[in-house]
């Protein structure tokens, strides 16, 4: 009987078409809601970033990797970046409802999954202005294959809404171009874009010219963004992410110099450097900032963005196209789905992904006490955090109701729909 339901089950999914691919610029002009995973160092590494595909999160971005290293050391390649085919979520995303967007739509071809990504085969080697569309994808799995994810249901919630599949972003920093282009090249064939990190406000960052240190270098963000793009193409995708300067004639012309390379978009996190976590973010700084970009390129918001609400007033207030969270999502998972906590479920997934991909066990436990601790009392949390193997972890959620050793049956699952995530 089982069986027969699978069976039906599975029937659903059949006339899926294939989902469209496009480059971040494209979604975040296209579409009314584009949600992003901020760039987290340690955190958000693959399973994380598979586990918050799974609820919505449509864009996810790799932890800061400094590009000097990556591109000198074999060791840093393989500690710092991971990824799979699979990672990237399918999502039923609903078009702007503008007349701007409608038209833009229409320009844009969408590109199967076997579209060539091989440096070589790209045609973007070709000057263009800065409002030049993007309309390739740049990551095909090495063997050519498709991935299998499935969006979380089988019909579309509009008669408007399309099949996208999802996007990684490499996030890297560099104090200069020639090392961001050499890291750039090397992991362009398995992301679909990169981000220059320039707000990372850590003295040691700081002293080496990196993150926060590029504020106020503006010619310089442009020579590092022109420098990969003359490795791997004018359109390829090149993005920013910054932070609002006290003085905001700065954060003016760090934007302008920035768009003179084709930056593909630009993130703007509402703090400035001296400013800690624990303040809140400025709206009105991010809108500025907005308006310093005049629309050329599209631009994401992030800071305190802790539910859906905070999402919309951030797009309504500051007039950006994306949104991107960091700590909402570690305290989180499924937010951007609508949930209000970490449910069950996501605990249980994030087990299982971890588990498939492999994680290292402090950041497993990490990982699961920041998305308990609103379901924790103050004792559990002690108890929790001085647990010190991955099996203790799950043996103490499984008295706790969570059942991520039972067969994984959450309908916002993939392929497979729940059986296994790497078969
Ligand atoms: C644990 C942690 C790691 C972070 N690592 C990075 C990073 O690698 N690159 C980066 O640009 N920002 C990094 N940030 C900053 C976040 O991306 C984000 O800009 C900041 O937390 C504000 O967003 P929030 O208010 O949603 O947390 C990190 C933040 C946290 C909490």
């Amino acid at each position: 009987m089982q069986h027969r339901d699978d069976e039906d089950a599975a029937a659903l999914w059949d006339d899926l078409p294939v989902p469209e691919v496009m480059p971040v610029r494209t979604m975040l002009d296209e579409f009314e809601t584009v949600n992003v995973l901020a760039p987290l160092v340690r955190c958000s590494k693959l399973p994380f970033r598979h586990l918050v595909s799974l609820y919505e999160t449509h864009v996810t971005t790799t932890p800061m990797i400094l590009a000097e290293e990556f591109s000198r050391s074999q060791q840093a390649r393989i500690s710092d970046f991971t990824t799979s085919r699979n990672e990237r979520g399918v999502f039923w995303m609903e078009p702007r409802k503008t007349g701007a967007a409608a038209a833009m739509t229409s320009g844009v071809a969408s590109l199967s999954l076997d579209t060539a990504a091989h440096p070589e085969d790209r045609e973007d080697n070709i000057e263009a202005g800065p409002s030049r569309r993007v309309d390739k994808t740049y990551y095909v799995p090495p063997d050519g294959g498709q991935h299998d994810r499935l969006p979380p249901r089988p019909t579309p919630p509009t008669k408007h809404s399309r099949l996208v599949r999802g996007a990684l972003i490499a996030q890297m920093a560099s104090p200069n171009a020639a090392s961001l282009a050499d890291a750039a090249e090397l992991v362009a064939p398995y992301v679909d874009g990169l981000d220059l990190n320039c707000g990372c406000p850590q003295s040691w960052a700081y002293h080496e010219g990196i993150g926060c240190a590029l504020l106020r270098k503006p010619e310089l963000v442009r020579d590092m963004v022109r420098a990969v793009h003359d490795r791997l193409g004018w359109n390829w995708p090149v993005s920013i992410k910054i932070r609002v300067d006290s003085d905001l004639k700065n954060t003016d012309t760090l934007i302008r110099t920035a768009l003179q390379a084709n930056v593909s978009h630009v993130t703007i996190h509402g703090r400035t450097r001296h400013q800690a976590s624990t303040e809140p973010v400025s709206l009105p700084d991010i809108k500025f900032a907005v308006e310093c970009v005049r629309g050329e390129v599209p631009t994401v918001a992030n800071g305190d963005l802790w539910d859906l609400t905070d999402a919309k007033r951030m797009v309504d207030e500051t007039g950006v196209n994306g949104t991107m969270a960091a700590r909402g999502l570690l305290a989180n998972p499924a937010l951007f789905a609508g949930y209000t906590e970490t449910p069950h479920h996501a605990a249980e997934n994030f087990i299982n992904v971890s588990n498939d991909y492999g994680l290292i066990f402090s950041l497993f436990h990490r990982h699961l006490s920041y998305m308990l601790e609103s379901r924790m009392y103050k004792a559990e949390k002690t108890y929790f955090n001085a647990l010190n193997s991955s099996a203790q972890c799950v043996e103490y959620l499984a008295d706790r109701g969570l059942d991520a050793a039972g067969r994984r049956k959450i309908p916002m699952w993939d392929a497979r729909r729940g059986y296994s995530l790497l078969a």
